[in-house]
């Protein structure tokens, strides 16, 4: 009888914790639902960008480039520089007020660099030099709305090859 009772009640314990767990598992799942999930900036709208030099010049031909933020942005570099001419160009875009750094520290790291200081956190996004007649592509995520700097790093370039990436 005494043995009955006992067994009867740890029956009802364990159903119980069973009860109380699977409640909570329902709660957990229901909290981890309710919150948002952020979207991924790779989901957003492709948008691609085209830009190149002034023949020789050492100049873009566009110093304001703009996308909506949440793109996911492609940009073409084209070096219309003649052929042999030695001149290369790259594309970098930097966070605001580090231009001048990046474009400092990027001839400091040399050509075996291409001109950019390794794992630079300042640096958003590049495209590597492009040579005479070569076009160059990056893809990245648009950072957050804003206006932003884009340079060549190229020895003697950043002074005069220079931009404003704005992103609304
Ligand atoms: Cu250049």
């Amino acid at each position: 009888m005494a043995t009955s009772i006992s067994r009867r009640g740890f029956l009802r314990t364990a159903a119980l914790a069973g009860g109380l767990l699977t409640s909570g598992a329902l709660i957990a799942a229901c909290g981890g639902g309710a919150e948002p999930t952020p979207t991924p900036a790779a989901s957003g709208t492709p948008v691609t960008l085209e830009i190149g030099s002034k023949g020789d010049a050492l100049e873009y031909d566009k110093t304001t480039l703009e996308v909506p933020a949440g793109s996911k942005v492609t940009l073409n570099l084209k070096n219309n520089a003649s052929p042999g001419s030695g001149v290369l160009h790259n594309w970098v875009l930097v966070r605001p007020g580090t231009l001048d750094a990046v474009a400092a520290d990027g001839i400091a790291a040399g050509e075996a660099n291409g001109y950019l200081k390794p794992n630079d956190n300042r640096v958003i996004a590049h495209t590597k030099m492009a040579k005479e007649g070569e076009t160059v592509s990056v893809t990245f995520d648009a950072p957050p709305p804003g206006t932003y700097d884009f340079v060549c790093t190229f020895p003697g370039h950043a002074t005069l090859m220079r931009g404003k990436f704005i992103v609304k």
